[in-house]
């Protein structure tokens, strides 16, 4: 288990994301050692045994490097929809609001949007959402599904629901994809490994550069036929690297080292909603906070009219967080914060709104 970021203690107490983190010094000496060949060419060794690691861990016969995990969603969208088609997802879904309508732009794909508890859509709904084969309807191509869910504040989704959801797609020959961005967090949290998720899905993403503190870089992971296709879509999107080894070697130290400390990730998070949620005009449980991300519902005050006039104070006092909507904060913790930020976030709460006012 590789201990925090040694330079983490230098920097400011940066909440925005977890995709904040440098490379340490032992990932950067990783990358300089990497063993690389053109990867498009002759494969790349590194990024050969960064996809067979990262095959094992998600639990799928085989696996691919890419970019980012917007590209490893979205590879998976290609694969598995024609256009003109329809895919169901959660109505908060990262492939629907954060990946700048690849669905449309790149696929030609309608969505089908459901509410959903902490990412899981109920399954009466979903069931209900499978279009009818039908002249007039278009076809439904893809179930997906988020986990952990980001817009509900890293929820894990259990894994007794993905089995009813994957059974109710398998029923109607319709393919589940996970955007497992956070997979490994779910997996942490829940002490399950990630592939207890992953087997009722037929294809699935692992996020290497935020929790996990690489760099860059993502996996895609499904069957050899589905790898095939992804890898034909991978060159089309311009997504095909040559030395990539370089950055391999940093996916697969984030990997084999960093999966287990995202412990220490999860409670600091409930530190911190602990740290919010000791004033009255902030809200942030710390029992319903499940992994590293935290969402503080905020009354406006006289000292900050909004989440964004909040979050703009404290980062006159050095603690950067993101506002996603006029109510709402988020904080995120990941390798590169430390108890020592959650203190910083403590007196900078208190000098701009006071003394907590209730205890939680
Ligand atoms: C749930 C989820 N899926 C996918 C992505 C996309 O990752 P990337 O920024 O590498 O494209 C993100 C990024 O924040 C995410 O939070």
């Amino acid at each position: 288990m590789t201990a925090k970021n040694p330079t983490a203690a230098l920097a400011s107490a940066d909440f925005r994301s977890d995709t904040v983190t440098r490379p340490s010094a032992a990932m950067r000496a990783a990358i300089a050692a990497a063993e690389v060949a053109d990867d498009v060419l002759d494969g790349d060794p590194t990024v050969g045994r960064l996809e067979a690691v990262g095959a094992a861990f998600l639990g799928k016969p085989a696996a691919l490097f890419v970019p980012s995990g917007t590209m490893a969603n979205q590879l998976a969208v290609g694969v598995w929809t024609q256009p003109g088609e329809e895919v169901i997802l959660e109505e908060r879904a990262h492939i629907l609001s954060f990946e700048s309508g690849a669905l449309g732009a790149l696929h030609g794909c309608q969505s089908r949007t459901l509410p959903g508890d902490g990412g899981a859509m109920d399954l009466d709904l979903v069931a209900a959402a499978i279009r009818p084969d039908f002249i007039h309807c278009p076809n439904t191509g893809l179930v997906a599904v988020e986990q952990t869910h980001m817009s509900s504040g890293g929820r894990v989704i259990p894994e007794a629901y993905l089995a009813e959801l994957g059974a109710l797609c398998r029923e109607h020959d319709l393919p589940l994809h996970m955007d497992g961005a956070r997979l490994a967090h779910a997996a942490v949290a829940t002490g399950r490994p990630a592939a207890d998720f992953t087997r009722h899905v037929d294809s699935v993403s692992l996020c290497l550069s935020k929790g996990l503190g690489a760099p860059v870089g993502s996996l895609v992971a499904g069957d050899e036929d589905f790898i095939e296709r992804a890898r034909f879509l991978r060159k089309r999107f311009g997504g095909w690297m040559r030395q990539s080894g370089i950055l391999a070697a940093a996916g697969l130290m984030a990997l084999e080292e960093n999966v287990e400390r995202l412990a220490e990730d999860h409670a600091l998070a409930r530190a911190v909603a602990a740290t919010l949620d000791a004033h009255a005009s902030l809200s942030a449980p710390p029992a319903s906070i499940e992994t590293n991300l935290v969402l503080c519902d905020v009354t406006p005050t006289p000292a900050a009219a909004d989440a964004a006039a909040l979050a703009e104070r404290l980062g006159e006092h050095g603690v950067r967080v993101m506002a996603l909507s006029p109510n709402t904060l988020r904080f995120v913790t990941h390798l590169d914060v430390a108890p020592l930020h959650n203190e910083q976030l403590r007196m900078a709460l208190e000098a701009i709104l006071g003394p907590p006012e209730t205890t939680s």
